[in-house]
């Protein structure tokens, strides 16, 4: 088998490059581990930025979003039981949108299936050779056989648990890399959501978010211990635990309903560079992990490779390799911003362990500040909405 670019892994980084380079006149084939179910079912982020909004409505991917997605102007700030919204279209003139990943992959899928696009689902032991000649080859199983993918570049889109980034020779790239003392334990519930806008929560029992996914789908979470044993919570104790958190006392009360799905997610902060080595080109989650509390690791996704599929465009076009040697060092200029503003609201809202009575004070300062003083939450409304992309 040969392709153009040959691609591992069907996030929103894998099926939206695929989608750019064909709408380029680039041929891919994408590999991925999972079946199709499981990757259109995979309840992970929901918040898209102005930016990843319009690549989706440019590239003919809006009807369903325009529809069913939620423009939100604003979120809260809950501390010391007061909320406070951060009016983030009047300071920056710009809106998140309410759409979960597991649409963005169905729309995603739907498209390139709709162009008769190479899809392969459940594929295995995925293995990259010849990354320093011009033409790789990715070495696959699919249905008990042996097949060979011969390309003339990898784009590893195979997220953190991927192997493309493993295939680089040691000593190439350089880690950087937090993890924090805590985890989130995310909740999916048939409940009508009782706020309006994203509420994120410093609570002294620790950090708690109500999200939702529409007007009968809330998304709520926790912050636990690392590693903490999902078996551990019923569904009473998480509903007691957000109650506890999120409710002020005023009357306001967060609202119950069957728990559709729950999990616990580490949180990490991890980059790798650069995000390139010969003729294997790495975006999304295979190279950076932002803790979830910017609502970036999607969004940033979708921006690492609408630069490299603008790179593989012009290469094919005969433009030659500028773009594509320039996209790890441009690539990371947005990665490293969208790192510090997860690390800062993740540090600004959750409870560390040793944290002392000093430390609780600096973070109920800053929050106050953010929320009283236009320049500080224009800073964060920018970041939030996402900066424009390079
Ligand atoms: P992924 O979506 O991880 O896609 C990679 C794909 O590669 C997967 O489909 C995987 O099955 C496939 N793959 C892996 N290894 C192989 C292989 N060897 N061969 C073939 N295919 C392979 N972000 C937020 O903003 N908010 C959230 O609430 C949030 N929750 C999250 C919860 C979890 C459990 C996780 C893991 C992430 C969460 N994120 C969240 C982050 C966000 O979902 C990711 O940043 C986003 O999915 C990145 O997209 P991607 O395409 O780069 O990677
Ligand atoms: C979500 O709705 O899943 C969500 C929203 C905001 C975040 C993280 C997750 O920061």
């Amino acid at each position: 088998m040969r392709t153009q670019v040959g691609i591992v892994g069907a996030g929103p980084a894998g099926l939206m490059l695929s989608h750019l380079l064909h709408r380029e006149g680039v041929e891919s084939v994408v590999l991925e581990a999972r079946s199709r179910d499981y990757v259109e079912q995979r309840v992970r982020a929901g918040v898209l930025e102005q930016g990843s909004v319009e690549l989706l409505v440019e590239t003919g991917l809006g009807d369903r979003l325009k529809r069913e997605g939620a423009v939100h102007e604003g979120i809260n700030l809950q501390f010391d039981s007061e909320r406070h919204r951060v009016p983030m279209t009047e300071l920056t003139g710009r809106a998140i949108t309410i759409y979960g990943q597991q649409e963005v992959v169905r729309d995603l899928v739907a498209a390139r299936l709709a162009a008769g696009a190479d899809l392969r689902f459940e594929v295995d032991d995925v293995r990259l050779d010849g990354l320093a000649t011009d033409q790789p080859v990715i070495r696959f199983r699919q249905a008990g056989r042996d097949e060979e993918l011969h390309c003339d570049f990898v784009a590893g889109c195979d997220g953190f648990h991927g192997v493309c980034r493993d295939a680089v020779p040691a000593g190439v790239l350089r880690t950087y890399q937090r993890d924090y003392p805590f985890a989130w334990l995310g909740v999916l519930a048939r409940a009508a959501p009782a706020i309006e806008e994203l509420t994120y929560c410093n609570h002294p029992a620790g950090f708690a978010l109500y999200s939702l996914r529409s007007p009968e789908v809330s998304r709520l979470y926790l912050q636990v211990p690392p590693e903490e044993d999902i078996a551990g919570w019923s569904d009473r104790r998480i509903w007691d635990e957000l109650h506890r958190r999120l409710e002020t006392g005023d009357g306001w009360v967060v609202n119950e309903g069957p728990v559709l799905e729950k999990g616990v997610t580490p949180m990490r902060s991890f980059v790798v560079e650069p995000m390139q080595w010969r003729r294997l080109y790495l975006a999304g989650d295979a190279v950076h992990i932002v803790p979830p509390t910017g609502a970036k690791g999607m969004n940033l996704a979708l921006a690492d490779v609408r630069l490299l599929g603008r790179g593989f465009a012009a290469w094919y076009a005969g433009g030659g390799s500028g773009l594509l040697d320039a996209y790890s060092a441009t690539a990371l200029r947005r990665v490293w911003r969208a790192q510090h503003f997860s690390w800062w609201m993740t540090s600004m809202l959750h409870r560390f362990a040793g944290d002392d009575a000093y430390q609780e004070r600096l973070q109920l300062s800053q929050l106050r500040y953010v929320v009283t003083s236009r320049a500080y939450a224009t800073s964060l409304a920018e970041n939030y909405v996402g900066l424009p992309t390079v």
